[in-house]
């Protein structure tokens, strides 16, 4: 059998974020958030779970930074809670806050893992929701005030920072399905408008780190990049939707992050786009050191029936799709793709996989520590990592999502994307076969290719 060899300085890590692990939402006298707010509605997050304990992280983080240790990771991606920094306006800031990161990122480094720093992952404050959130054009200046005490307070110890993870996922569950507060539906034009104040909001945040930090930054913006491909390729109408889709999930984010200006949309779409917005952001062209990409599925996209009352195509799954408890699509393939298609676009910026993860769904009784499906999705998508990596893209690093299973969103904990088990009954943490696994890749950098 052969294997992979990754490089000795390939940045190996796991990712998690704030509120799905934190619990104790009002430690340390943390504000109210939107998600908060959102859990507590009725019939908005599947069984009517909540966050308030999730993993318990904010309690047990040194045990947690043990798990890291144990498995040997060379960094951890995390995310600061805005509210637990700036828990009532914009004038506020919570030293107990901060306290609590400055110490999680002391130990990380007394254990010799990087912190790697997510601003921004889906959560608001409540009084950044009430001004409208992202829809308000002064909440990416309110945003960038927030990142600024964050990096005058870690920056002398943190060097890599993600400002905001996912624009379209966040923006979609808020403004498309409805999935995530403030719960509109359709709403094509706030979507738009909330992804381009966040491109703002990032561009002003470039800003603030780059004045403040003390240590020189490494700068990204963790994008969702969904494989889109026709439902039939045969189809022309399937194809045509698989491009309008591929821009406003895709492209949206993505080229802004490298010119500067939002592109023109598809014809098909053009009356969701606001007129009154403009395309251009200040600050936005190369304000990157690295892009993250998070990658899960392939997508197959199939023309809309009725004309395009939305942004994207129908979304439908092909008979023999292998498909995860998030009703996603495995495939392996994708992310050498979109690694490739990058080559032509992102000239020296280098990459960083900064989410990819398997989701199962733990039934009663079952052994919750036998998941080879994830391992295989694992090595199956470093195999592909690895080849673009042959091709010549710069690859930094890859942080597998999650260190341990979560609160994951509007699906509450059925979802399980952990290495960990976690029994939430007792907060007790398992490692599965897949942590035993991983564990054995990053001891040696070796895959044995699947
Ligand atoms: C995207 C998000 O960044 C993360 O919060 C989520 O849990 C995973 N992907 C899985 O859905």
């Amino acid at each position: 059998m052969v294997s992979l060899v990754f490089p000795r300085d390939f940045l190996w890590g796991v990712a998690t974020s704030a509120f799905q692990i934190e619990g104790a939402l009002d430690a340390g006298g943390a504000g109210e958030s939107d998600w908060r707010r959102w859990t507590h509605r009725s019939n908005t997050i599947a069984n009517r779970d909540t966050a308030e304990r999730a993993c318990d992280h904010y309690h047990r983080w040194r045990q947690d930074v043990g798990l890291l240790k144990w498995l040997g990771v060379r960094l951890y991606r995390f995310s600061i809670a805005w509210e637990r920094i700036q828990p009532t306006d914009g004038h506020s800031c919570s030293s107990k806050g901060l306290d609590f990161y400055k110490r999680l990122v002391d130990e990380l480094l007394s254990a010799n893992i990087i912190p790697m720093v997510t601003l921004h992952h889906f959560v608001n404050p409540a009084w950044i929701a009430e001004l409208g959130a992202w829809l308000n054009p002064d909440t990416p200046k309110y945003f960038a005030d927030f990142c600024s005490i964050v990096v005058k307070e870690l920056g002398d110890r943190v060097r890599y920072w993600i400002t905001i993870n996912e624009p379209t996922a966040v923006c979609g569950g808020g403004y498309i399905t409805g999935k995530f507060p403030p719960g509109e539906k359709n709403q094509t034009q706030h979507y738009f408008i909330a992804i381009i104040n966040m491109l703002r909001g990032h561009s002003l945040a470039v800003r603030a780190i780059r004045a403040t930090a003390p240590l020189l930054p490494r700068i990204g913006l963790a994008r969702a990049h969904i494989y889109f491909e026709p439902f039939d390729p045969g189809e022309s109408t399937d194809r045509r939707a698989t491009q309008v889709t591929d821009y406003s999930f895709n492209r949206i984010v993505l080229e802004p992050l490298l010119t500067g200006e939002v592109p023109e949309p598809p014809v098909e779409i053009r009356h969701h786009f606001p007129a009154k917005v403009s395309r251009q952001i200040t600050g936005l062209a190369k304000s990157l050191d690295y892009i993250g990409l998070n990658y899960y599925c392939r997508v197959r996209v199939r023309a809309p029936e009725t004309g395009w009352e939305t942004i994207g195509g129908k979304w439908v799954h092909t008979e023999d799709a292998q498909i995860t408890a998030m009703n996603w699509e495995v495939y392996p393939p994708g992310i050498f793709n979109i690694l490739m298609y990058y080559k032509g676009l992102l000239g020296d910026l280098p990459v960083f996989i900064t989410e990819n993860g398997y989701p199962t769904e733990m039934r009663p009784g079952e052994d919750t520590t036998e998941d080879d499906d994830r391992i295989n999705y694992i090595a199956t998508h470093l195999a592909q990592i690895h080849k673009a990596m042959m091709a010549g893209i710069d690859v930094l690093g890859y942080c597998y999502w999650s260190l341990m299973d979560n609160f994951e969103w509007a699906e509450g904990y059925r979802p399980r994307f952990g290495l960990f088990f976690v029994d939430f009954a007792t907060q007790k943490r398992i490692p599965r076969k897949s942590a035993h696994f991983y564990r054995n890749l990053l001891k040696t950098g070796l895959l044995l290719e699947p």
